[in-house]
């Protein structure tokens, strides 16, 4: 029997928390006999003296264990999911769970909607006319079975105790902890039944870990929990002080991913893409297609329309488009060195294409087209930056902030390669 009170003071004291303690409190949390304030004390806690590698896994376990678990059945084919940390114009994940599909693997790709200046999966597939995010587990199962992919919400029961543990944390300032943070992303990966996954753990300005060594304890944590609970896997390391591709906002995005789906579309997202399709069938022990290859011949553009129409979407639909459409020239002639990714995703966000608390609405057609990315040669005052919007109010502000998003200089600018490192379990 234990009680709330002494398992806060063994982490407060800086000791380490027993298998059964963990399993008890996060259950007793679940099930609302440990208190919310007893809780908060506990993360807190947890964010100022830590958790081991085994005591992480075992409260990750615990999260799992709080709900039910996708039983993905006998689908035929290896099943892999990829995780992103989130960036800005990180719109990945819609060419590339086709295109892991298109090269037989199974994707099961359970997102989430945006908080804050990084947008969500879901609000960049709801710009899609008629394409609905909410599927049953059974529906998940045979989407997958019929196309090989699907994007859609988590399922309520899935890891509910980290539903309940993410929403205090967010009121008790008690995000910032890798222990936390690596056991919230996990348990919902875990739960979510996959045999393998790639994690893409973003480190810059627009990113929630803003350097490479944040970023590598975080990826750490996260495969050591994976590879605790038998998944195969490894954590791609990524640059995020630069916006990815050149769209921001949602509509823009999908526009920007069918691009990338019919062979085109900005180098860097088609360099991750691939990269991360790599690895997913590396995992997933499928090693006899290239993904840049079903990406170049239409094969991942095929399974993308399949995906859509599946759910209800149209892919053939006009998108939403944003009233006014306005322009930032470049102050000067040189080389554009720097564009902020948070500035950008700030400014995106206040045009409409993120929501400040959970209950908002998203402008589908808001956000920013990079029209120059560093490294491109600019002349003053040609269009730089494209700004989206039906917030006309909004733009008085955004082009001050952004003002001080980018430097054009006379030098060269520096290149930073996107893919910064890789974490595997067998280091
Ligand atoms: N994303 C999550 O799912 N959980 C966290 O704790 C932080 C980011």
């Amino acid at each position: 029997m234990f009680s709330a009170v002494d398992v806060i003071r063994v982490k407060r004291d800086g000791g380490r928390l027993s298998d059964e303690a963990i399993d008890w409190v996060v259950d007793a949390y679940t099930r609302g006999e440990v208190a919310d304030e007893q809780m908060s004390a506990l993360a807190m806690a947890v964010l100022l003296r830590g958790m081991t590698p085994a005591e992480t896994a075992r409260w990750t376990a615990a999260m799992v264990a709080s709900g039910e678990t996708l039983e993905l059945g006998e689908l035929g084919r290896p099943t892999v999911d990829k995780h992103s940390t989130g960036g800005v114009g990180d719109k990945i994940t819609l060419p590339l769970t086709p295109l892991v599909a298109a090269c037989g693997a199974a994707v099961p790709q359970l997102s989430g909607r945006g908080l804050g200046h990084t947008g969500g999966t879901l609000d960049k597939l709801e710009s899609i006319p008629g394409w609905r995010a909410s599927l049953s587990a059974g529906e998940i199962r045979d989407r997958l079975r019929e196309v090989g992919a699907v994007i859609c919400a988590a399922t309520e029961g899935l890891a509910p105790a980290d539903r309940k543990l993410y929403a205090l944390r967010d009121v008790t300032g008690t995000v910032e902890s890798v222990p936390l943070i690596a056991s919230s992303i996990m348990s919902k990966k875990i739960a979510e039944g996959v045999e393998s996954l790639v994690l893409d753990v973003k480190c810059g300005s627009g990113a929630f870990m803003k350097t490479p060594e944040q970023a590598r304890e975080l990826a750490t944590a996260l495969v050591d929990i994976g590879a605790a609970h038998g998944l195969r896997l490894s954590a791609l390391i990524t640059d995020m002080s630069v916006p990815l591709g050149r769209a921001v906002g949602n509509a823009l995005e999908v526009a920007e991913s069918v691009e990338v789906l019919r062979g085109g579309g900005p180098p860097d997202v088609v360099e991750l893409t691939v990269a991360l399709a790599r690895a997913m069938l590396r995992h997933a022990g499928v090693s006899d297609v290239d993904p840049a290859d079903a990406l170049a011949d239409g094969r991942a553009h095929e399974v993308w329309r399949r995906m859509i129409t599946a759910q209800g979407g149209d892919p053939d639909a006009e998108l939403p488009r944003a009233r006014h459409v306005e322009t930032v020239p470049a102050s000067a002639t040189g080389t554009l060195t720097r564009l902020d990714a948070y500035a950008v995703g700030l400014a995106a966000w206040r045009l409409g294409a993120g929501r400040a608390r959970k209950e908002d609405a998203v402008d589908h057609g808001a956000g920013v087209l990079c029209l120059a990315k560093p490294g491109d040669r600019v002349v003053e005052g040609q269009p730089l930056l494209e700004l989206h919007t039906d917030r006309p109010e909004t733009l008085g502000r955004v082009r001050e902030e952004l003002a001080a998003a980018y430097d054009i200089s006379g030098a060269d600018a520096k290149s930073t390669p996107l893919i910064l490192d890789e974490v595997t379990a067998d280091r």
